[in-house]
């Protein structure tokens, strides 16, 4: 049984063994304790999946809870995907903040992912990476 939680923020040691047991561990600074650690503090709605012990998944955002819901992160165990374990943590982020959209950036992966769970495109976006330069 899956146990879902809003009320925990897990470690970094914890954090990072299901980043790296799903593909999004590549695409994220997990080996940088202090960058990773601030993800995970800063965030301020994080909606985790247990399997007795086990960190099994996370849903990670911003939101300001009256319009807009940043997800940042949303991961599941290799093991664990595809059973509905992503579509939960999304239900239970929308369901912390029901008048806020949930924006986000698909990872490669996942391209296909949201659109199948219910996402529309959404064709301006816009990103300044940290190097970039601001004219
Ligand atoms: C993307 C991810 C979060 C999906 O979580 P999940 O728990 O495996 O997905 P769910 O079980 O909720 O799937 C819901 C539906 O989407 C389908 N689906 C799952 N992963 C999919 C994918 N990568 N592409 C297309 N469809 C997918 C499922 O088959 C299911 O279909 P159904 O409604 O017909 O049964 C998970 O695969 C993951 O962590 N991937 C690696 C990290 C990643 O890329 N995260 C996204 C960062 S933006």
């Amino acid at each position: 049984m899956i146990v879902y939680r809003t009320d925990v923020i897990p470690d970094v040691a914890t954090a990072r063994a299901l980043y790296a047991d799903c593909s999004l561990g590549a695409r994220r600074p997990i080996d940088d304790d202090a960058r990773f650690g601030a993800m995970l503090a800063h965030a301020n709605l994080t909606v985790t999946a247990w399997d007795g012990g086990t960190l099994v998944g996370i849903s990670r955002s911003l939101t300001d809870f009256g319009f807009t819901t940043y997800l940042a992160d949303l991961a599941v165990r290799d093991a664990w995907q595809r059973h509905g374990i992503g579509r939960e943590l999304i239900r239970r982020t929308q369901q912390a903040a029901p008048q806020a959209k949930i924006v986000l950036l698909a990872a490669p992966a996942a391209v296909d992912y949201y659109p199948r769970v219910g996402f529309r495109h959404h064709a301006s976006a816009w990103l300044l990476d940290p190097d970039d330069a601001l004219r």
